[in-house]
């Protein structure tokens, strides 16, 4: 049954880069994105990485996008309206699983964010200047089954808040206070990074060159990572896509979305390895880096109390924005599918991704003992959201849109709203048929063979 009430849509186009940049910046850029540039080899990491942006993230992002602004509907019903046949309808509601799977660890994640806000302002971790003790300290909160399920419940309460009130007053208008702010923090910890006596060495880490750490391997995470960072493959771009207007430019949108998303993961690896190459700490700690090794830096640096908070701040905003579009398609699903209403979708998916996310925040004491495949509960949605069904959501898109869907008629469709751009570069038609058609196929399915060990 399909709702009859007409659909929501975006107040302006820029509403909708910054909704769609909030939902691409996000733990990806400062948790995960530093850390994984750092372990593999730095700046010569981000050229490989900027490619793979340029040559799988951006073509693939447009055509997500351009689903949903075609069809203006939810990822199973953008596909039912394409094709009728029920593969492909399944291959968005794994779009609509993968949301569900991703926000119930994300969320936890992102509670620990809040929880550390408090930690800053209240002082409590600014007694670990060696970051052994810092993470001793963290792997005891994370024990605490109270204190990680409060925040990542107070998290979840938050972010339904915002999808409850709807696209142009929720995540709109969200979008349009959290992304300038999280801009303007970020660079404010940079700025404060980089003026640290010592921050040079931080700069020759990221940006110097070591080719020598480049292999096979780092290709296939670069590529991994653009699909996370860029939210693709699971329909979150395609949902905020089908609340756009006809007039507006999905190419010249995804263009601004890859920019600034690409930005906001530079800015944040600058400002974090500024920070501990000064203070002297180890720049190697990997996923421990923002829990373990940055409470030290607060603790070490000067005016560490105050840019503590700020990064908390800043990154429970960046997962907030984040957790918002996944949410969204849930609600979407059931709003355009099911003819649901928004509030009881959201109070009831809501709490469904709660419930499913209770093995992940448990993962950490409970059930730290019990692992399927040797991962903890945790680690395995981890695992199969982000490197199985995204990189297999990306694959479904490209070739739905070159194969089933087929060029030429999404083509027609791509040119409403960038007739200009396209007669002023009519290359750019034949970039996005090579990248979609032939390149993006055969690199994703690259990226997912390596992902189930075969490569
Ligand atoms: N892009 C988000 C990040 O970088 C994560 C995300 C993935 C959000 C998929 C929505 C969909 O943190």
């Amino acid at each position: 049954m399909l709702t009859e009430s007409p659909r929501e849509q975006w107040g302006s186009k820029l509403g909708f880069i910054l909704a769609a940049a909030g939902s691409a910046i996000g733990l990806g850029n400062i948790w995960k994105f530093p850390y994984i540039a750092g372990e593999n080899g730095g700046s010569s990491f981000i050229i490989i990485y900027l490619i793979c942006i340029a040559v799988i993230g951006l073509p693939v992002l447009v055509g997500e996008i351009l689903l949903g602004r075609t069809t203006q509907r939810n990822p199973v019903g953008a596909f039912k309206a394409l094709n009728g046949s029920k593969f492909w309808a399944g291959v968005g509601g794994m779009g609509v699983v993968a949301g569900f799977l991703i926000l119930s660890f994300y969320a936890v994640i992102a509670g620990w964010s809040i929880g550390y806000i408090y930690q800053s302002i209240s002082g409590d971790f600014f007694q670990y200047a060696d970051p052994a003790k810092a993470a001793d300290h963290f792997v005891a909160l994370t024990k605490d089954v109270v204190w990680i399920v409060s925040y990542f419940a107070l998290f979840m309460i938050i972010t339904m808040s915002v999808v409850y009130a709807g696209v142009q007053k929720g995540i709109e208008r969200g979008s349009k206070i959290m992304m300038p702010l999280l801009l303007l923090l970020l660079i404010f910890v940079m700025i404060r990074g980089i003026t640290l006596p010592g921050s040079g060495e931080g700069l020759k880490f990221i940006f110097n060159p070591d080719w020598s750490h480049v292999n096979g391997q780092t290709i296939l995470i670069a590529l991994g990572h653009a699909f996370f960072t860029l939210s693709m493959g699971m329909g979150a771009m395609l949902t905020y896509g089908s609340y756009m207007s006809k007039k507006d430019s999905v190419l010249s949108s995804a263009i601004q979305i890859v920019i600034l998303d690409t930005f906001i993961a530079l800015i944040a690896g600058v400002a974090i390895f500024t920070s501990v190459f000064a203070v002297g700490l180890d720049a190697s700690g990997g996923p421990g880096l923002i829990f373990h090794t940055l409470p030290a830096v607060f603790t070490i640096m000067p005016g560490g109390q105050i840019i503590g908070t700020i990064f908390f701040i800043l990154l429970t905003i960046a997962a907030l924005t984040s957790a918002i579009s996944l949410l969204e398609v849930i609600t979407a699903y059931f709003i355009d599918e099911k003819g649901w209403s928004r509030h009881k979708a959201v109070i009831v998916f809501g709490t469904v991704t709660f419930i499913i996310g209770l093995p992940s925040a448990l993962s950490f004491n409970v059930l730290a003992d019990f692992n399927i495949f040797g991962k903890n509960f945790f680690d395995l949605v981890d695992y199969l959201a982000s490197n199985i069904l995204l990189p297999l959501g990306g694959l479904f898109i490209a070739i739905f849109i070159a194969y089933v869907w087929k060029f030429d008629k999404a083509l027609i469709a791509l040119k409403d709203g960038s007739e200009k751009i396209f007669n002023k570069n009519p290359l750019i038609i034949t970039l996005w048929q090579i990248f979609i058609k032939y390149f993006a196929p055969v690199l994703i399915f690259l990226v997912l063979l390596s992902s189930i060990g075969v490569l």
